[in-house]
């Protein structure tokens, strides 16, 4: 099975899922990233482990159906059967979320439903949990809300800044993300409702 990954910036999330593809630890082959910045390192990663990108510049594609439409083609043309967002900093709209139902995760640096949105280090220290960590979900039309797959939690420290909680939290991503893909790859998730089966 061919999967894809979106990312927008530093991609640490992608060298994660490079290295966990190239240890066999995912059962499926990331045939594409997909990047809307062409400045990402993200490209970088990519194209040092020899995946094919397809940039979708915004300057370029100023209309964002134009631009899901480019990005279609390109999954088309790798015969993509799963997208993975690692960092995407843009919000796909229904139609495309649609197009490929239960076909697309996110990894989201929270514990949801806690603290959606593009601040969730900051917005976790802020409020003073005690608790929080990376939830892998499936996407759909409400951003952050749909089904979770899995989750991973660790603890605030008194003395923790964005800096070293987001280290702390960037850690257990890069060790859930990986396992989420393969158990799609493997068919081992069924969605039921707003719950995620895992065989
Ligand atoms: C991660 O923290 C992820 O949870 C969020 O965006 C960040 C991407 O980081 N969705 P990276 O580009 O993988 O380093």
């Amino acid at each position: 099975m061919n999967f894809a990954v979106f990312c927008s910036g530093q991609g640490t999330n992608l060298q994660a899922i490079i290295d966990a593809a190239k240890k066999n630890r995912i059962k499926a082959k990331l045939a594409l990233v997909v990047c809307d910045n062409p400045k990402a390192y993200a490209l970088k990663r990519a194209r040092r482990a020899g995946i094919e990108t397809a940039i979708v510049d915004p300057k370029r594609f100023p209309a964002r159906e134009k631009l899901e439409a480019e990005i279609i083609r390109n999954l088309n043309k790798k015969g993509i059967k799963l997208i993975a967002l690692a960092g995407f900093m843009r919000v796909l709209s229904d139609r495309f979320v649609r197009k490929y139902r239960n076909r697309i995760l996110n990894i989201h640096p929270a514990l949801l439903p806690s603290f959606k949105g593009a601040h969730a280090i900051r917005d976790a220290l802020r409020y003073g949990v005690k608790v929080t960590g990376p939830t892998v979900h499936f996407v759909t039309e409400d951003v952050d809300g749909g089904p979770i797959i899995l989750q991973e939690a660790c603890g605030i420290k008194e003395d923790d800044n964005e800096k070293s909680l987001l280290a702390r939290v960037h850690k257990l991503e890069h060790s859930i993300y990986p396992k989420a893909i393969d158990l799609f790859a493997r068919g081992n998730l069924r969605v039921a409702g707003r719950r995620v089966i895992i065989k």
